[in-house]
C-alpha cells in the first residue's frame, strides 16, 4: 500500500496535527506501508510571504515530523517544492478540473473568511494537493476531517483525467480515524494553527500547563452534573487517558460534585507527561539543521524518481510528448 500525506509549513504543530494525522502517519509507517511524508511548502505560500517565515516554518516541522518519531530509513520523507514536476500536473489537471468542483470546496470561503487574500493560488489549492496525492499513485491519505473534502475533490479529478486520457492515475482512499477527526482547540473551536487556540507539540510543560488552566467551561456549579461530552476538557483528557481511566471521568461528570479544575488538573498532568519525549527529541534537532537538511535533500531524490515515472506516462498520454 502507497501511504502519502503533508503539512503545511505555516505555523507550529499542535496535538491536533498530531492526533488527527501524525499519529496515523507513524502507526502506517510501522506496519511497513510504503509511506511518502512530506511538507507542504508550496501549499504554505497562500499564507506565508515572507522567505525567511516559510524558511524558519519549513525546518520547524522538519524537526517536529523527526521529533515524533517519522522514520527516514521507513518513510521517504520530502519537502514538496524539491518535486517540481507536482508543478506541472498541477497545470494538466487544472485544464479538466471543472470550476464548479472547486467553487464546492469550503475550505476557499473559510481561509477567506479567517482573512487570507482571495487569490487564484488559494483557490485552485486543492488542484495542487490532488497533484500531491497523485503523482505519487498514493492509495491511502492519512487526514483529519477538515481535508475529507479534497480528497473527494482529487478523487473527482482523477476520474475526470483516466475518462479523458486513459486509466492512468490511481484512485486514492481518505484515512480518517473517527474518535480523532477533529480535535477542539482551547477555546472549543477545532484546534488550528490560525486560531490560536492550540497546545502546541513542542513547547515548555510550563506553558502547556498554563493553556489548560486557561481552558473555556461553563459556568456548572460543583456539585451540580455536568455532560462530559460538551466539555472542551474531557475531549483533551480522554487523547491521553486508558479507557478504564476515561470511563471513570465520565461517571464523575455526570455524577457532580466534580470541578473542571480536577479535570484540568489530570490534563495537564498527562499532556504533559505524553508531550516531554518529543520536545526533548525535538531540542536535539534544533541543534542539527544539517543532518534535517540531509535527510531532506535525500529524501526528495527518492520522491522524484517516482513522480517522474508517472509524470512519463502523463506526458505520453496527453500528447505533450511523443507516444
Ligand atoms: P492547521 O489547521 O492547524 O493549519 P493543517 O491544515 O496544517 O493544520 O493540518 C495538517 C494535518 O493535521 C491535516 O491532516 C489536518 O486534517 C490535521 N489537523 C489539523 N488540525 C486538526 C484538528 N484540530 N483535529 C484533527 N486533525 C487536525
Ligand atoms: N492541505 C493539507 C492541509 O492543509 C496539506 C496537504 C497538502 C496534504 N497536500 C496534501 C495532505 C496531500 C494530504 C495529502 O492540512
Amino acid at each position: 500500500m502507497r501511504v502519502l500525506s503533508g503539512i503545511q509549513p505555516s505555523g507550529k504543530l499542535h496535538i491536533g496535527n498530531f492526533f488527527g494525522a501524525m499519529r496515523q502517519y507513524l502507526r502506517l509507517q510501522e506496519q511497513g506501508h510504503q509511506c511518502f511524508y512530506f511538507i507542504a511548502n508550496y501549499h504554505a505560500m497562500t499564507s506565508v510571504t515572507t522567505a525567511d517565515t516559510l524558511q524558519d516554518y519549513t525546518k520547524e516541522i522538519a524537526r517536529g515530523y523527526l521529533a515524533v518519531g517519522i522514520d527516514p530509513e521507513k518513510a521517504v520523507f520530502f519537502r514538496q517544492s524539491d518535486v517540481p514536476e507536482v508543478c506541472e500536473l498541477t497545470w494538466i489537471l487544472s485544464c479538466i478540473t471543472p470550476m464548479g468542483l472547486l467553487q464546492r470546496c469550503v475550505s476557499y470561503k473559510d481561509k477567506v473568511d479567517q482573512g487570507l487574500a482571495p487569490n487564484h493560488g488559494l483557490f485552485c489549492y486543492p488542484v495542487l494537493m490532488a497533484s500531491d496525492i497523485l503523482i505519487y499513485e498514493s492509495n491511502l491519505v492519512p487526514v483529519g476531517q477538515d481535508q475529507k473534502q479534497h480528497l473527494e475533490v482529487t478523487r473527482d479529478i482523477a476520474i475526470k483525467f483516466n475518462n479523458t486520457y486513459g486509466e492512468i492515475l490511481t484512485l486514492p482512499e481518505p484515512y480518517i480515524l473517527p474518535e480523532t477527526a477533529v480535535v477542539p482547540g482551547l477555546d472549543g473551536r477545532k484546534m488550528s494553527k490560525s486560531y490560536d487556540n492550540t497546545l502546541e507539540l513542542f513547547e515548555s510543560a510550563s506553558q502547556t500547563k498554563k493553556k489548560i488552566m486557561r481552558i473555556v467551561t461553563d459556568s456548572t456549579p460543583v456539585e451540580d452534573p455536568k455532560d462530559p461530552d460538551k466539555c472542551t476538557v474531557f475531549a483533551l483528557l480522554k487523547l491521553f487517558t486508558s479507557e478504564e481511566e476515561t470511563k471513570d471521568w465520565q461517571q464523575r461528570y455526570r455524577q457532580g460534585g466534580m470541578g473542571y479544575g480536577e479535570a484540568k488538573k489530570r490534563l495537564a498532568e498527562l499532556a504533559v507527561q505524553y508531550l516531554e519525549p518529543f520536545r526533548q527529541q525535538y531540542q536535539k534537532f534544533v541543534q542539527d539543521d544539517s543532518y534535517v537538511e540531509d535527510v531532506l535533500r535525500e529524501g526528495g531524490k527518492k520522491a522524484r524518481l517516482a513522480a517522474q515515472q508517472l509524470m512519463d506516462k502523463v506526458r505520453s498520454a496527453t500528447g505533450l510528448t511523443p507516444k
